[in-house]
């Protein structure tokens, strides 16, 4: 029986890693395994691409955007090839933080790259695999910054971002999740955390019925 894939999405500072640590707490529990995982930064390779995105610039330079989506898409090739799809295979419930609609919302909708050229980029890097199941941890621009601010540790390239780029990488994120109603679930990263537990629990316990 093939596993399951689920993605959490949202804006920086939107709760997505308690999200994920708690949901795979909660499949473990029940005997699953889980394989928790991210992009970028996922392998080996990954992380050697994460640090050049996410810290960059000194004497790389300034970033072509089309550079960045395709850095982005080269972690996500290695990624899918090497962690995603063999979990998938054995059976594994794989819980990562951020997949192709993050690109379709951060170069895509927040940068000037075209929507849909990003996407085909993505769908040849990973052969077209998507999610299960995307929940979508949607916060106003205020409360990401809210949160952000009291991590501290200072804001990496992408976090250092005018407001109005994280006002159109949310819009970019709202937008996917109507054309995808089916494979998202969006929830309002306001809600407290173990609230926003429930309702994925809720969404995942079918998800899994068969695994
Ligand atoms: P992440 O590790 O999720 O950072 P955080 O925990 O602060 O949310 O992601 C790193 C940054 O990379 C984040 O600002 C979003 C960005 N990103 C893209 O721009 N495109 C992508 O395809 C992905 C996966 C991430």
């Amino acid at each position: 029986m093939p596993g399951v894939f689920i993605t959490f999405e949202g804006g920086d500072g939107a709760g997505k890693t308690t999200q994920s640590e708690l949901l795979s707490g909660w499949l473990e529990a029940r005997g699953h395994e889980v394989v928790r995982t991210r992009e970028p930064g996922g392998t080996p390779l990954g992380v050697r691409v994460r640090e050049l995105l996410l810290h960059g610039g000194g004497e790389i330079g300034e970033f072509n955007a089309r550079a960045e989506a395709l850095l982005y898409a080269a972690d996500r090739a290695q990624h899918v090839a090497h962690v995603v799809r063999p979990a998938i295979a054995r059976g594994a419930i794989v819980v990562q933080d951020r997949y192709i609609d993050s690109s379709l919302a951060y170069q895509g909708a927040g940068r000037v790259l075209d929507v849909s050229d990003v996407r085909r980029i993505s769908e040849w890097a990973t052969g077209g695999l998507w999610p299960h199941l995307t929940v979508l941890l949607d916060a106003s621009t205020e409360l990401a910054a809210e949160r952000r601010a009291a991590r501290g540790g200072g804001a990496d390239r992408l976090e250092a971002e005018a407001a109005e780029f994280h006002a159109a990488v949310r819009a970019g994120f709202l937008a996917l999740a109507e054309l995808d109603s089916d494979r998202y679930l969006v929830l309002d990263a306001a809600l407290p955390a173990d609230e926003l537990h429930t309702r994925v629990i809720a969404r995942v316990a079918p998800l899994i019925a068969g695994t």
